[in-house]
């Protein structure tokens, strides 16, 4: 049974205020919805760099420090220099980071992170020992053309060709379709599931059981509603929320249910 996690990216949302809010809420909801009996399951929350600090500093005051673990949303390909309004992954670590999301397809397409920008920056995680979370995904029209594996596998395989695999066997991959992230339109559990058991084909061109071990996440309007039917597919083992995880009562109900599917 692989480890499942939920993942929260909060994109550029939320302010101090927002943090001390979230972290009273999400204090009473995971005490109510019982998380600690998911053992297995890991919950990562995804500031805005400029609140990794912000999330720390209260969730050590609201005592939920440890419950969950904390990400970057982006990373510099570089170490360290002259790179106005970057933030490096030596950075994100001192700032108690252990992930990084890398391209996402929001990064993909309006910040120019094209696969060989993504290869650096894993470089640069994985030089810190923080691991990157990879999302993969088609547009729209790449799946309307027939395209949508062809797209995911040449993303996939640009980072395949990059490292050895266990420098591979620190990544997770999130499979976020670019239609269905913040539209409310989710992939189907069924669509979900083909494309996740691709992902693991290819990966397993490189080593069988890395791909059997590839924590490989659903992306795209997950909510409270559309969470478990997903997680009861085999190849899905956790998500990445967009707007959801905005709401820590909806949140942890994503969290509980992905805990339960490990369960049952
Ligand atoms: P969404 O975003 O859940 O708001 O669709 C997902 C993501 O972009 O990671």
């Amino acid at each position: 049974m692989r480890p499942k996690i939920v993942a929260g990216n909060w994109k550029m949302n939320g302010d101090r205020a927002f943090v001390q809010d979230y972290m009273t809420s999400f204090k009473e909801c995971w005490n109510e919805k019982r998380l600690d009996q998911f053992v297995g399951l890991s919950i990562v929350i995804v500031p805005p760099a400029i609140l990794i600090s912000s999330v720390q500093e209260s969730s050590k005051n609201m005592g939920v420090a440890g419950l969950f673990e904390l990400a970057g949303q982006n990373v510099a390909e570089y170490s360290a220099g002259a790179y106005t309004g970057e933030v490096s992954a030596s950075m994100l670590k001192d700032f108690g980071c252990n992930w990084s999301l890398v391209g996402h397809s929001e990064r993909r397409a309006l910040f120019g992170d094209r696969s060989s920008v993504i290869v650096e920056k894993i470089k640069r995680l994985l030089d810190e020992g923080l691991r990157p979370i990879l999302c993969l995904g088609e547009t729209l029209a790449e799946r309307e053309q027939g395209e949508a594996e062809a797209c995911v596998k040449s993303q996939l395989d640009s980072i395949l060709d990059a490292f050895n695999v266990s420098e591979l066997s620190k990544l997770v991959l999130a499979y976020e379709p670019v239609w269905a992230i913040g539209t409310g339109k989710t992939a189907s559990p069924e669509e979900a599931q083909a494309m996740h058991k691709f992902i693991r084909s290819v990966v397993s061109s490189k080593s069988n059981d890395l791909a059997e071990a590839m924590i490989v996440l659903y992306g795209g309007s997950v909510n409270a509603n559309n969470a478990e039917s997903l997680f009861g597919q085999d190849d899905i083992d956790g998500a990445l929320v967009g707007g959801a995880s905005l709401k820590p009562e909806e949140f942890t109900e994503i969290c509980a249910q992905c805990g339960q599917s490990a369960l049952s």
